[in-house]
């Protein structure tokens, strides 16, 4: 059932990709449905390119016949789609817990549109509920540790086996719960001031839109204008 709410949402989200488009391409279970759909829709004859924001989004793009750029050339992208590990009601979300939050957030940054497709698990009256992941240089771990553990967080390097895990570029993830979640805005410019944090699954001005499904039932959740 959860995997229909992730499909339906993702495909909904992908009806608003346009031939002439460079879309950028989540990662994770979500965002796979997506890429599928998106693949089809290339088969079918739509022409776009795309960005991916994990190798293992790029490689099932490509499988699936989509034509991947290399992101380092990219500097502007039309519409990107990707899943959440939370969103509330102000389009804030809680993203990494597949550990992609990083080129995730550039990619977002890069993109006219940013969509987060959803099933209604996900969401939430307010984020917080959720881990957050945080992306630290490996020279900085230590340190950047103690620095997380002042901010009342519970810090915990994320493991792959016997190993700490790697992102794609090679970094660890340290991955945080809080007793009671801080003030977003003041708890991502806290993060963002740390040296050796490189990034972190706080997305709070990324997200123009939300796809979430529940029951078979797609809602389309925008950003709204402040007034005036
Ligand atoms: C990847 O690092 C994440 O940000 C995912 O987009 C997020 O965890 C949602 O993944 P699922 O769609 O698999 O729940």
């Amino acid at each position: 059932m959860i995997d229909d709410d992730k499909k339906a949402a993702a495909e909904a989200a992908v009806d608003e990709v346009q031939g002439g488009m460079l879309v950028g391409l989540g990662t994770g279970s979500t965002a796979a449905f997506a890429i599928a759909r998106l693949a089809e829709r290339v088969r079918q004859g739509l022409r776009i390119e795309a960005v991916a924001t994990s190798e293992a989004s790029a490689r099932l793009a490509r499988t699936g016949g989509i034509t991947v750029r290399e992101f380092a050339g990219v500097a502007r992208v039309d519409l990107t789609i990707d899943g959440a590990d939370e969103i509330d009601p102000w389009l804030f979300a809680i993203k990494g817990a597949g550990g992609a939050m990083l080129r995730e957030k550039v990619v977002a940054a890069a993109a006219a549109r940013m969509i987060v497709i959803a099933d209604g698990s996900k969401r939430v009256a307010a984020i917080g509920a959720a881990k957050l992941p945080v992306e630290v240089l490996p020279f900085a771990q230590a340190f950047v540790t103690r620095e997380l553990a002042a901010l009342g967080a519970e810090a915990v390097l994320r493991q792959a086996g016997d190993a700490p895990y790697r992102t794609d570029q090679g970094n660890v993830v340290i991955d945080l719960r809080f007793a009671v979640f801080p003030e977003p805005l003041a708890l991502a410019a806290q993060l963002d001031s740390i040296p050796g944090v490189l990034g972190h699954g706080l997305f709070l001005d990324q997200v123009d839109a939300a796809y979430v499904a529940e029951h078979g039932i797609v809602s389309r959740l925008e950003r709204r204008q402040p007034p005036g």
